[in-house]
């Protein structure tokens, strides 16, 4: 039975995942590298509790209850130590998660379940850096976390079905949906994801409509509730450039090639709504 919850990274995937845990009853630390790190992730979550409690989802005495099941910690060895899941939610870069998989390998028990939140590196990949790669699995949450549904559950070539079979029972446990899919380029989310966002943004770039007009066309005609222009700067521009390039060197499909005009704007710096520029202004 899982318990005792450990989350590594404290950005913003990694503190909508402490949360949503913390809110469904679980016991959950939440390890980053520095205190202010962590003092940063506790404001943004108790920021986000309060505007579920303003959007009368939650109670306040549940806000209270939320931070008071969240602990932090610097030590990544005494944290995961006695840890039933850890969940890893560091930068999206396969060289820092290879260190972390070995380092868990070592301090966690030997029957942890470690999950990454990766949106694109290959889990079957991770799960080769640890011992028991049957208990490696990808549990991936979108962003908002504490307000999407999916949760997209990656087995990975030899995840054991126990361990898959946990991690669904766990995602209804809080209060999500989750799905599971196999371990392919993209996954499925991104698979279908970033190559519409692409092809939004080659719109733009061959001059067939404005941001605003391919943004209204989704919003309206498709009920998304952002048009893929604006959900790119939501997601990160360096982000969605990244798992393009995931897709592209994954199955060698020159579909897949990521817009120049992506390219120019990861380079020059403006990635979104985290950069306070990217295609739009914050
Ligand atoms: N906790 C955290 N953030 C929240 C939140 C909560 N409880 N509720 C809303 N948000 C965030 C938004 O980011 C935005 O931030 P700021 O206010 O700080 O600027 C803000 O809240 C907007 O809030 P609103 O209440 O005005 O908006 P809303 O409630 O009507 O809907 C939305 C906001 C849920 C983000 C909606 O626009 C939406 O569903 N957008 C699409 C999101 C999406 O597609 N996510 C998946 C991205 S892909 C991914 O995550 C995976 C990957 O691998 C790339």
């Amino acid at each position: 039975m899982i318990q005792k919850v450990a989350v590594i990274g404290a950005g913003t995937m990694g503190n909508g995942i402490a949360h949503v845990f913390a809110q469904h009853h679980f016991s959950v630390v939440l390890v980053d590298l520095s205190k202010g790190l962590l003092d940063q992730a506790l404001s943004t979550i108790s920021k986000n509790l309060d505007r579920m409690v303003a959007k009368d989802r939650i109670s306040a005495q549940q806000k209270v209850d939320t931070l008071l099941n969240v602990t932090t910690s610097t030590n990544l060895q005494s944290a995961v130590a006695d840890s039933d899941l850890v969940i890893e939610a560091v930068s999206e870069k396969e060289s820092i998660k290879k260190d972390l998989f070995g380092k868990l390998s070592v301090f966690c028990p030997s029957n942890a379940i470690l999950a990454s939140n990766t949106s694109s590196i290959s889990i079957t990949r991770l799960a080769s850096y640890v011992d028991h790669p049957e208990r490696v699995i990808g549990m991936h949450f979108m962003n908002p976390v504490p307000v999407m549904k999916l949760i997209e559950v990656i087995r990975g070539h030899r995840t054991s079905d126990e361990v898959a079979e946990n991690i669904m029972e766990l995602g209804v446990q809080l209060g999500k949906e989750p799905v599971v899919v196999n371990d392919y380029p993209g996954f499925i989310s991104n698979r279908i994801l970033m190559p519409m966002i692409n092809e939004a943004i080659y719109a733009l770039h061959e001059g067939v409509g404005t941001k605003e007009s391919i943004d209204a066309i989704m919003r309206l005609g498709m009920a998304h509730p952002m048009g893929p222009i604006e959900l790119a700067d939501f997601v990160g521009l360096d982000v969605c450039l990244s798992i393009l390039k995931v897709l592209y060197e994954g199955f060698g499909n020159p579909r897949y090639a990521p817009c120049p005009l992506l390219v120019n704007m990861v380079n020059a710096g403006l990635l979104g709504r985290k950069s306070g520029k990217g295609f739009y202004q914050y």
